[in-house]
C-alpha cells in the first residue's frame, strides 16, 4: 500500500514491529478496483488485529470474528471522542456516547425507524423512486450516482425531516464533502455548515411544530430535561449524514453488481421476491460503512498490546467474506438461506436506520425491474472507487434501452 498520506503518524513504542502493516482506508490503490476483494486478500494474510501508520496510526480489526466480540464491549472499545482524537465536532447523538447514555438518545429517535413506522412511510419512498426513475428512463442512460442515488435517500429523509425539498441539492453536496473529501479539514468545515442547517432547522420546527422527526427531536427529553443545543444538533447532523451516503453508495454497489450480471438481474425480473435476499447477499459482498471505537485503557486485546486512546478502526466492508460456514465466499448467490454480514454495525450501536435502508433498496428495486428491462454499464466507462469512512463507485455511467428509443 502506499506511503505518503499527509496525516501518517509514526508508530507508537507501544506497537510491536511485527503488527505494523501498511492499510491506507482512504488512499490504497487497491481501493480504486475491486475494493472488498483486494482489501480482504491484504487483511486475510496479516495478523487478525494490526496496526496502521496511515491516516493518523490506527489498529484494524480484520476478522468478523473478533469485531463481534469488540463491537459488544463498549467498556473496552468505546465511541466517546475523548478516547479518540480523529472523533468528529460536533459530538455525534447517539453515536458517539457508550451505554447507559447510548440506550436513552437511541429511545428518542427508534420510534421514527421502527418496521412499523418505515412501513408507514413505503408509499412515499416508492413515489420518491418512481419519480426519479421516470426522470432519467426516456432518456435511455445516466450517470447513476449523481442523477438518482444520492437524490433518492436525501429527498426521503427530507420528507421525514419536514425540511423543503429545494434543500436538496445543497445537501447532497454537503453530505458528499463531509464523508469523502480526501481533506480532513474540509470534512470539519462541511459538518460545521451541517450543524448550521440544522441549528436552522430546529428554531424553524421549534416556531412550526409538526409531525416530523426534527420536530420531535427538538420537543424530545433526556430523562428529565430537554436536550441542549449541542445535543439537538449532534443528532441533527448524525441523522442526516448517516442515512444518505451509505443508502447512496449501497444503491450503486447494487446497480454496478447487477449490470455486470444480467443473468442475476433477470432472476430479480422473474421473481421480485428474491429481492429481499438479494439485497442481503448484495450487502455481504459490498459492505460500504466502517466504524471507529478507542481503547479505554491499557490491555491486551487478541495479541495486540493496546494503550488507551489507541484508535481502532472495524471494516464491516471486509466481514462478510470470513463468516463462519460460508461456502465460496466471493459467489454472489440469491438463494443463500442466509447471507451473514456485519453491513450495519453489531452491538448496541448497530445501526438504527436499516429498516428504512433495506426498504429504500426494496422499493427502488422493484421499481427499476419494473421500468427497466435490461441495463448495462455504459460502452467504455471506467468505474473507478473511492475508499474512505463509505465506500462507493466515484461514478455509474449505465445505459439501457429507452421506452421512448424508436423500436
Ligand atoms: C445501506 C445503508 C446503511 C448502512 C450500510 C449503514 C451502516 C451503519 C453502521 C455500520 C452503523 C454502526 C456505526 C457504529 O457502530 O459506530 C450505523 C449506525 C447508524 N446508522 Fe446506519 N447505515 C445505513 C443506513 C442508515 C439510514 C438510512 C439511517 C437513517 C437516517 C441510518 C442511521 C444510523 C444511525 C442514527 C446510526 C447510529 C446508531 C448508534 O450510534 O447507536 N443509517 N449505520
Amino acid at each position: 500500500m502506499t506511503p505518503g498520506n499527509t496525516l501518517d503518524a509514526s508508530v507508537p513504542a507501544h506497537v510491536p514491529a511485527h503488527l505494523v502493516h501498511g492499510f491506507d482506508y482512504y488512499n490504497a490503490p487497491e481501493l480504486k478496483r475491486e475494493p472488498h476483494r483486494s482489501m480482504h486478500e491484504f487483511v486475510k494474510s496479516r495478523p487478525p488485529i494490526f496496526y496502521t501508520p496511515h491516516n493518523g496510526g490506527h489498529w484494524v480489526v480484520g476478522r468478523s470474528s473478533d469485531a463481534l466480540e469488540m463491537l459488544r464491549q463498549p467498556e473496552n472499545f468505546s465511541s466517546d471522542p475523548q478516547y479518540n482524537w480523529a472523533a468528529r465536532v460536533p459530538r455525534t447523538v447517539p453515536q458517539q456516547y457508550d451505554p447507559p447514555d447510548l440506550t436513552e438518545y437511541r429511545k428518542i429517535i427508534s420510534p421514527f425507524f421502527s418496521p412499523v413506522a418505515i412501513r408507514a412511510m413505503e408509499p412515499q419512498i416508492r413515489a420518491v423512486a418512481r419519480s426519479l426513475i421516470a426522470a432519467v428512463e426516456p432518456r435511455g442512460g445516466c450517470e447513476f450516482l449523481e442523477d438518482v442515488a444520492e437524490e433518492f435517500p436525501v429527498v426521503v429523509f427530507l420528507q421525514m425531516a419536514g425540511a423543503p425539498l429545494s434543500d436538496r441539492h445543497h445537501l447532497v453536496d454537503l453530505a458528499d464533502k463531509a464523508v469523502r473529501d480526501p481533506d480532513r479539514a474540509v470534512r470539519m468545515r462541511v459538518v460545521l455548515n451541517l450543524a448550521e442547517y440544522v441549528k436552522a432547522s430546529i428554531a424553524d420546527r421549534r416556531r412550526n411544530p409538526g409531525p416530523d422527526l426534527i420536530s420531535h427531536i427538538a420537543q424530545a427529553r433526556f430523562h428529565d430535561r430537554p436536550l441542549t443545543e449541542d445535543e439537538l444538533v449532534g443528532m441533527g447532523v448524525l441523522l442526516f449524514l448517516a442515512g444518505l451516503d451509505t443508502v447512496a453508495a449501497a444503491l450503486a454497489f447494487s446497480m454496478l453488481f447487477l449490470a455486470r450480471n444480467p443473468a442475476h438481474y433477470a432472476t430479480l425480473r422473474r421473481d421480485p421476491a428474491t429481492i429481499v435476499p438479494a439485497i442481503e447477499e448484495i450487502l455481504r459482498v459490498h459492505g460500504v460503512a466502517g466504524m471507529e471505537r478507542g481503547v479505554t485503557h491499557d490491555f491486551e486485546y487478541g495479541g495486540a498490546p493496546m494503550r488507551r486512546g489507541d484508535r481502532i478502526l472495524f471494516v464491516p466492508q471486509l466481514y462478510g467474506f470470513d463468516q463462519p460456514g460460508l461456502d465460496d465466499p466471493f459467489k454472489v448467490d440469491f438463494t443463500r438461506s442466509v447471507s451473514p454480514h456485519l453491513a450495519f454495525g453489531a452491538g448496541p450501536h448497530r445501526c438504527i436506520g436499516s429498516h428504512l435502508a433495506r426498504t429504500e433498496m426494496r422499493v427502488f428495486l422493484e421499481e427499476w425491474i419494473a421500468a427497466v428491462p435490461s441495463f448495462a454499464i455504459a460502452p467504455g466507462a471506467d468505474v473507478a472507487m473511492r475508499g474512505g469512512n463509505v465506500w462507493s463507485p466515484v461514478a455509474l455511467p449505465l445505459v439501457w434501452p429507452a421506452s421512448g428509443a424508436a423500436a
